[in-house]
């Protein structure tokens, strides 16, 4: 089987794991589940709920807590990221997580929306957030 083929596959099944990943989700004050799943580049899946605090700022999105997860495993490249919400609508990453997924995007990375647990609306990441600070500007 090609690698795309690979690809679209390990994209379906993350996808339709994710609406039952929403009941992990601690959205006690905003009651807005998220579940995310980056894919790096090998086609590992790393899974993040949103985690809300009583101090609300210390909240964490789905997308962060599934990069941590990616990096706590040995990643640092993602390929894609999946997200689905409880409400089911197409949420896109807020602008504090695509700062966040800038720093492992690859060159082709893909933001791809899950509804009803299947892929929908799908965004090239860097449309999302040109010229943006990053890892370079470092160098
Ligand atoms: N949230 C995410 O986890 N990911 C997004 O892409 C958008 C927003 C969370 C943060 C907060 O817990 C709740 O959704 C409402 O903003």
């Amino acid at each position: 089987m090609s690698v795309d083929n690979t690809t679209t596959m390990i994209e379906a099944e993350t996808a339709a794991a994710l609406p039952a990943l929403l009941a992990r989700s601690y959205a006690r004050y905003s009651n807005f589940t998220v579940a995310a799943a980056v894919i790096d580049d090998e086609g590992r899946v790393h899974l993040g709920v949103n985690v809300e605090n009583a101090a609300y700022p210390s909240g964490t999105c789905a997308e962060q807590t599934a990069i941590g997860a990616m990096v706590t495993a040995g990643s640092r490249r993602i390929a894609r990221v999946l997200i689905a919400a409880g409400s089911n609508a197409v949420v896109q990453p807020c602008g504090a997580c695509r700062q966040r997924i800038a720093e492992f995007a690859a060159d082709d990375c893909e933001i791809v929306s899950v509804q009803d647990g299947a892929p929908t609306t799908r965004k090239t990441f860097w449309s999302l957030l040109p010229d943006s600070f990053g890892p370079r500007d470092l160098d």
